[in-house]
């Protein structure tokens, strides 16, 4: 774990240092350290730091630049980077518990490494001392939903079939006592979900639809639907290697949605939650699915298909159909749907997509108020007409605007009346960050969630 319990006679104080506040700080030194402060040429640089020796040879204070010191990253880079010999560190600083647990957050989401096919030494990460007022279940919860998803969105397709992807899901139901039904292959056809079956049904690896329920159903009902495509290769309308090489990823969606799930029932929030997970392998194979094929989906909609590799909207669009059965007073999903979404904002800002103004604007304001950001798109209905098909009521391709159109698209499967919040998003760092190491990543977690506690949930954290 990233934290001690407490700050020991061992720990080492992390002073911070913020922009401008360098030159008091310096003056208060004492002349001796002030000589070599100024002999190691430190100015105090945001995410520079300076170990003080003590008259032992131990050090005994590090000095950190921490720039303006707002961001939830700002230490993310220490545990990687202080010496190791050191008995752990405490941040000498008061800190309102809402910083307090910001930062604790950061340097936990700085230990983060995927290792598990690395033979060699693994990267060795130094402790903290918890900081005083951090909310340490918060801080714990919301790692743990995080790393959860790295790695499943990290692990090559070979190893997260789709059986393990089930696997992963039973072992969250399990942890949180909440029922779990899994409809899998044949049964996915007979229990009515046409368009999983179809994406899945050119791989060995059959198909199937996971559903988690948790919570009293007299609560607000809050249902999560997430893309599970265990690897994209496009389908027979192929993508080049250079497009399918990150194509583990494209069960991001999911991950997403069981993380989110996993943090609400974690937290207890007074709501029933109910996390639908579509899962299916999009592969090329003599029983693959095929160009303007017509499926008839399992709101009755039917839909020809224009292009295999618009297979996220597909597999999405019998999973909103399947949680709008219950009439959810929210209705979110989540997948790594299209590049067009990357080419609108770039790989880290989720386009959001929403129905309902105030939703949006409560959303928003939950992203920014925990630093996880994300951009709304509009549902531009006239784009729609792009996707009329000649033989089927609609097809799952076509026109411009890709991100907006396939949010259109799933739109037609959202039944009237229902608030619904669709996300499209990357899924991936495509560089390392201080706690956001190059590879998997569910941006969006930490504002859905805030927003789903704000909104449903108690007051205080
Ligand atoms: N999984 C991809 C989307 C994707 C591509 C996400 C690259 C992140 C990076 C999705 O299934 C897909 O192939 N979408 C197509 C849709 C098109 C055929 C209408 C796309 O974006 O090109
Ligand atoms: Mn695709
Ligand atoms: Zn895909």
């Amino acid at each position: 774990m990233s934290f001690l319990a407490k700050k020991t006679a061992k720990t080492v104080a992390i002073v911070p240092v913020a922009d401008g506040a360098f030159g008091t700080w310096l003056k208060k030194l004492d002349p001796k350290t002030r000589a070599w402060v100024d002999a190691s040429g430190f100015t105090g640089a945001a995410g520079s730091f300076l170990l003080l020796p003590n008259g032992q040879g131990a050090i005994s204070r590090v000095i950190f630049g921490v720039g303006a010191d707002d961001s939830v990253y700002t230490y993310a880079d220490l545990p990687a980077r202080l010496p190791k010999n050191a008995g752990g560190y405490y941040i000498a600083q008061k800190m309102t518990a809402e910083r307090a647990t910001a930062v604790a957050l950061g340097w936990a989401l700085g230990c983060y490494q995927f290792t598990r096919y690395k033979s060699g030494k693994k990267k060795e990460f130094v402790q903290l001392a918890w900081p005083e007022n951090a909310d340490k279940k918060a801080v714990t919860v919301t790692v743990d939903a995080i790393f959860r998803a790295r790695d499943l969105i990290n692990t090559p397709a070979a190893d997260l079939g789709p059986d393990e992807l089930e696997a992963a899901a039973r072992k969250l139901a399990r942890e949180h006592k909440a029922a779990i039904t899994v409809t899998a292959g044949d049964a996915a056809m007979r229990k009515n979900f046409p368009t999983v079956y179809a994406v899945g049904q050119g791989s060995p690896r059959p198909p199937r639809v996971i559903d988690i329920r948790w919570g009293n159903p007299k609560n607000p009902k809050v249902t999560l639907v997430g893309k599970g495509i265990i690897f994209d290769t496009g389908g027979l309308n192929m993508k080049p290697g250079s497009a399918m090489e990150l194509m583990k990823k494209d069960m991001g969606g999911g991950a997403l949605a069981m993380s989110l799930g996993a943090m609400i029932m974690a937290h207890n929030l007074p709501v029933r939650v109910r996390v639908i997970v579509p899962v299916a392998e999009n592969c090329v194979d003599g029983k693959s699915f095929r160009m303007s094929d017509v499926v008839k989906t399992r709101k009755g909609i039917t839909v020809e298909i224009g292009n295999t590799d618009a297979e996220g909207r597909l597999v999405l669009c019998d999973g909103i159909a399947a949680a709008c059965d219950d009439k959810p007073d929210l209705l979110m999903d989540f997948g790594t749907l299209t590049g067009h979404a990357r080419a609108a904002l770039g790989p880290d800002l989720p386009n959001m997509f929403c129905n309902d103004d105030a939703m949006a604007e409560a959303l928003l304001a939950a992203s920014k108020r925990v630093q996880d950001p994300m951009w709304r798109m509009p549902l531009w209905a006239p784009y729609l007409e792009a996707m009329s098909s000649k033989i089927a009521d609609i097809r799952n391709d076509g026109g411009h605007a890709g991100a907006i159109t396939c949010a259109l698209y799933l739109q037609q499967f959202v039944d009237k009346g229902i608030k619904w919040v669709h996300i499209d998003y990357s899924g991936w760092n495509f560089g390392s960050r201080p706690g956001r190491p190059e590879g998997g990543e569910v941006m969006g977690l930490r504002a859905h969630f805030e927003f789903i506690r704000t909104k449903f949930g108690k007051k205080n954290r």
